[in-house]
């Protein structure tokens, strides 16, 4: 039998450096628990549109699609700010997310024990913390057309469509509530069914595909008192389910609550191919860092933490996942920290690669 096949995109700033770090994650996983893929790697970002003109090349945009897996570092840099809207790095993600069909982005933000004074808010608020953003991520007012900047009269009016079918809210929707159905059986949807039509049609059909699931206790929040309740009392939720933009926003807030960027994976499952798994890209949340890349100051966990995502969700290794993420969690008890991580009460700094061979250190420990 053929290996499974990974295709990796380190991409532009710390993405190569924390690629590096995964690479000798899956090496041990291949070499002491039998799991060997077959890795290649291609560009996209900023360096595709170096050396290829566009930040996806069509090429690349194909390997994607026949993996069995992608793992993506990140995109962006200063230097591609001036560049036209059009083969911005950012466009070759999203390229990837739309011909892939990702449309639920799994964003789990979990509190790391040994992490819980990290926090900006109080650490009886975060400890413990385990909940899950799902967004979607192919629709909404990141795609819907019409959209531009036009002229009007005697000035310019910038436009973007806010759109949702019943099909794209019902199968995100459909995914939460099965991912709920794994964990607590709580699920929160969110929207802004007071101001926007789309809110209200996403309301409804969240609420109907809820029939099927009589076991999962569903309730409605308005996404601005969502935002509010995120910092408030986030152990009230368990699985939250929200549109594209919103998603992006509610993330990142849920990011924060658990101290670093630096330490949040997330996976964009699509429909099951032919095999059965599921289209997927997995990738770090943060973004490219560009202030600290190439100086071996980037924390690798987020990354490596999607690479125990694709073991769970694309490869059926829950188990072996749940080796990785128990690694990470006895590197950190011990103490030791990349910048981002730290914090007034110190720990023994260690670099991106140190952190890697200590988590490789972690899993050899663990058999
Ligand atoms: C994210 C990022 C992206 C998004 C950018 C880089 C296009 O912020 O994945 O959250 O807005 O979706
Ligand atoms: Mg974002």
């Amino acid at each position: 039998m053929t290996n499974p096949s990974l295709l990796i995109l380190p991409g532009d700033g710390i993405g190569p450096e924390v690629m590096t770090e995964v690479r000798k994650i899956i090496d041990w996983f291949g070499a002491k628990r039998g799991l060997a893929f077959d890795v290649s790697e291609d560009l996209v970002g900023g360096c595709a549109y170096d050396k290829h003109g566009t930040p996806l090349h069509d090429d690349t945009m194909a390997k994607a699609q026949d993996a069995d897996a992608v793992l993506l570092g990140a995109v962006g840099g200063p230097q591609y700010d001036t560049l036209d809207f059009s083969v911005k790095p950012e466009r070759g993600l999203l390229r990837l997310r739309k011909e892939m069909d990702l449309f639920s982005n799994l964003r789990p933000a979990q509190c790391f024990d040994a992490l819980a004074d990290f926090s900006s808010l109080k650490k009886d608020v975060v400890a413990g913390l385990d909940i899950m953003i799902v967004r979607e991520l192919t629709s909404g007012v990141y795609f819907g057309e019409p959209r531009g900047i036009f002229d009007e009269g005697n000035e310019r009016v910038g436009i973007n469509t806010q759109r949702y079918t019943e099909s794209e809210i019902a199968r995100v929707a459909r995914s939460a509530f099965d991912l709920a159905m794994k964990r607590d059986k709580k699920l929160c949807s969110m929207e802004k069914a007071n101001v926007m039509e789309s809110g209200i049609l996403w309301r409804e059909v969240v609420t109907e595909v809820g029939e099927d699931y009589p076991e999962v206790e569903l309730s409605h929040m308005y996404a601005d008192a969502g935002a509010m309740q995120l910092t408030r009392w986030p152990k009230q939720f368990d699985v939250i389910v929200t549109d594209n933009l919103f998603g992006d926003l509610l993330s990142d807030l849920a990011a924060m609550l658990t101290g670093s960027l630096g330490m949040l994976p997330s996976a964009s499952l699509g429909a099951p191919m032919a095999n059965g798994r599921p289209k997927a890209l997995y990738e770090p949340v943060h973004g490219s860092a560009p202030d600290i890349a190439g100086q071996g100051k980037a924390n690798p966990i987020a990354c490596i933490l999607s690479f125990a995502m694709a073991l769970r969700y694309s490869f059926n290794q829950g188990e072996e996942a749940a080796r990785l993420e128990g690694g990470i969690e006895t590197v950190l008890a011990n103490g030791l920290r990349t910048a981002d991580l730290m914090g007034p009460e110190g720990g023994t700094p260690v670099s991106t690669s140190g952190m890697g061979d200590a988590i490789v250190a972690a899993l050899d420990a663990s058999l």
